[in-house]
C-alpha cells in the first residue's frame, strides 16, 4: 500500500514539473474555436454572413478552449515524410495528456512518418483533441508495428479530428474505452476510412463513433463500432458517401443527421449505407431532422442489405427533433430507399416514417423488409409500420406490412 502511494506521489511531482514547463511554454497558443464541426458557424457569424448567429438549441457542445501542442515543436518530429517522427509525437502526446487544461495535439501540414503510436490515458487533461491537418504516414516496415495496429487511442477523454485534408486515408486504428471519444472528419474531399475498431461503453453520452460533415467523396468501410451514440453520423453538406461492411452495436445506429439545426447548413446527397449489421442498437437506419430548420434537402439516400438483431427502431425517419419548436422541419427528404433489411426488433413499431408536415417526404421506397418481433410485449407480438407525411411505396416481402395510404 505505502509503496504504491509513494510511487503515486512521485509521479505527481514529476507530472507537475512537466506541466509547469510545458503548459507555460505554449500558454499563449490557444485555439479559441470550439467544437470543430461548428467552427465555420462561428467564423461566419463573426463576419456577419446572413446574420445567422450560431445558436445551439440542444446546447450539447460546451465551448472548449484548447491549448495547442504542435508536434513540429518536438524534435525529432519533422513533416518531411522521411524522418521518423514517432518519438517527437509521443513527447507531444505526453504534454497533451498531462496538461490540466483541454488540449489539442496538432499534427500540422506536412507528411509525418511514424511507427506505432500508442496514445494512452489516463490523462489529466479534461478534454483532448487530436487534429490532423497534414498526413500521418505509417512506416513501410512491419517491425514498426509489433502489436499489429498503427495508432491506438485508449482510455482517453476527447476526440480525433481530421479536417481540411483532401485525399486522406485513415486505416487500422483502434479506439478502446475512450470515454466521450469520437472521430470527426470534415471539410475534406476523397477520404477513405477503413478497418477501425471503436469500442466505448454504451452508456457514454454523445459519443458518435464517426461523424462526418461538409465533405465529399467519403468511404467508411470494414469497421467495428460500438459506442454510446451513433456508430456513424452523416452531417450536413455530405455528398457522395459510402458506408459499407460496418458492424454497429451497441450504439444508436447509422444516421443521416441531425440535419437542420443551424442556419448555415447545406444539402446531403448520394449516400449509400450497405451490408451493415446492427446488434442491440437503439436505431438501425435513421434519418433525423430538426424543427425550425433552414430549407435544405437530403436526396438520394439508400440503406441496403442490413441485418438487425434486437434493434429498437430498425428503420426510422424522424423529422420531429426539437419538437417543442412550433415550426415544422423544412428539410426536404426525397429519393430515400430501404432495401433488403432483415432481422429482429425489440419494438412493435419496426418501421417509423415520420416526415415533416411542411415538406412531406417524396420518393420513399421500402423493398424486402422482414423484421420479426423479439421484445417482451406479451399482448402484441407482431411488428407494425407507422407513417406521417411519408408518401411511401412498399414492395417485395413486407413484414411489417407497409402503411396504408
Ligand atoms: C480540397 O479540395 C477542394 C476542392 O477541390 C478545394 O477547394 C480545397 O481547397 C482543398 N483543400 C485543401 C486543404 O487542399
Ligand atoms: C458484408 O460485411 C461482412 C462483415 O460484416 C463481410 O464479412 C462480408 O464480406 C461483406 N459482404 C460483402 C458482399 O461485401
Ligand atoms: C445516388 O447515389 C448513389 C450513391 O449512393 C450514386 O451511385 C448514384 O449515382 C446517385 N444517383 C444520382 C442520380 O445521382
Ligand atoms: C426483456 O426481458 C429481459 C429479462 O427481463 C431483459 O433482459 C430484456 O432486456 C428485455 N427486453 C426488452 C426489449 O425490454
Ligand atoms: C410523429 O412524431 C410526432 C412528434 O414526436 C408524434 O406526435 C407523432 O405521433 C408521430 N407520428 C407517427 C405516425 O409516428
Amino acid at each position: 500500500m505505502s509503496l504504491e502511494r509513494n510511487l503515486l506521489q512521485n509521479f505527481g511531482v514529476w507530472c507537475l514539473v512537466l506541466l509547469v514547463s510545458s503548459c507555460v511554454a505554449n500558454a499563449h497558443n490557444f485555439d479559441d474555436t470550439f467544437d470543430p464541426i461548428t467552427r465555420r458557424a462561428l467564423v461566419a457569424g463573426s463576419q456577419g454572413h446572413g446574420g445567422g448567429h450560431p445558436v445551439d438549441p440542444g446546447n450539447q457542445s460546451p465551448q472548449v478552449h484548447y491549448k495547442v501542442v504542435d508536434v513540429s515543436k518536438f524534435p525529432p518530429a519533422k513533416g518531411d515524410g522521411k524522418c521518423d517522427s514517432t518519438q517527437g509525437i509521443m513527447k507531444a502526446w505526453a504534454e497533451v495528456c498531462h496538461c490540466n487544461a483541454p488540449s489539442k495535439l496538432l499534427i500540422p501540414k506536412g507528411t509525418w512518418l511514424t511507427a506505432e503510436l500508442d496514445f494512452r490515458g489516463p490523462c489529466e487533461a479534461p478534454h483532448i483533441m487530436i487534429e490532423i491537418q497534414g498526413i500521418l504516414l505509417g512506416k513501410p516496415d512491419k517491425q514498426a508495428f509489433p502489436r499489429g495496429w498503427w495508432i491506438n487511442i485508449m482510455g482517453v477523454h476527447g476526440s480525433f479530428v481530421l479536417a481540411q485534408s483532401n485525399h486522406s486515408r485513415v486505416e487500422n486504428l483502434n479506439f478502446v474505452n475512450a470515454k466521450g471519444f469520437n472521430m470527426k472528419v470534415f471539410e475534406a474531399e476523397d477520404v477513405t476510412i477503413t478497418n477501425l475498431h471503436i469500442t466505448s461503453p454504451d452508456e457514454s453520452p454523445n459519443t458518435d463513433g464517426i461523424h462526418i460533415g461538409r465533405i465529399r467523396d467519403v468511404r467508411i468501410l470494414d469497421s467495428f463500432i460500438g459506442t454510446g451514440d451513433d456508430c456513424v453520423s452523416i452531417g450536413d453538406g455530405s455528398i457522395d458517401i459510402l458506408v459499407k461492411n460496418i458492424m454497429c452495436g451497441p450504439g444508436h445506429g447509422i444516421s443521416i443527421g441531425s440535419l437542420g439545426r443551424f442556419e448555415y447548413e447545406t444539402d446531403v446527397r448520394n449516400v449509400l449505407v450497405d451490408n451493415c449489421t446492427f446488434t442491440r442498437t437503439q436505431n438501425g437506419a435513421r434519418i433525423k431532422t430538426f424543427h425550425d430548420s433552414p430549407q435544405i434537402a437530403a436526396h438520394n439516400i439508400t440503406y441496403s442489405n442490413l441485418i438487425m438483431t434486437d434493434v429498437y427502431n430498425p428503420i426510422i425517419i424522424d423529422q420531429n427533433y426539437a419538437v417543442s419548436k412550433p415550426t415544422p422541419s423544412k428539410v426536404k427528404l426525397s429519393d430515400i430507399k430501404f432495401r433488403n433489411i432483415k432481422g429482429t426488433t425489440w419494438s412493435n413499431i419496426a418501421v417509423s416514417l415520420n416526415c415533416s408536415s411542411a415538406v412531406p417526404c417524396q420518393g420513399v421506397e421500402l423493398f424486402d423488409v422482414d423484421l420479426r418481433y423479439t421484445g417482451n410485449n406479451t399482448v402484441d407480438k407482431i411488428t407494425h409500420s407507422a407513417c406521417a407525411h411519408a408518401n411511401a411505396k412498399f414492395g417485395g416481402v413486407m413484414n411489417p406490412p407497409g402503411c396504408k395510404i
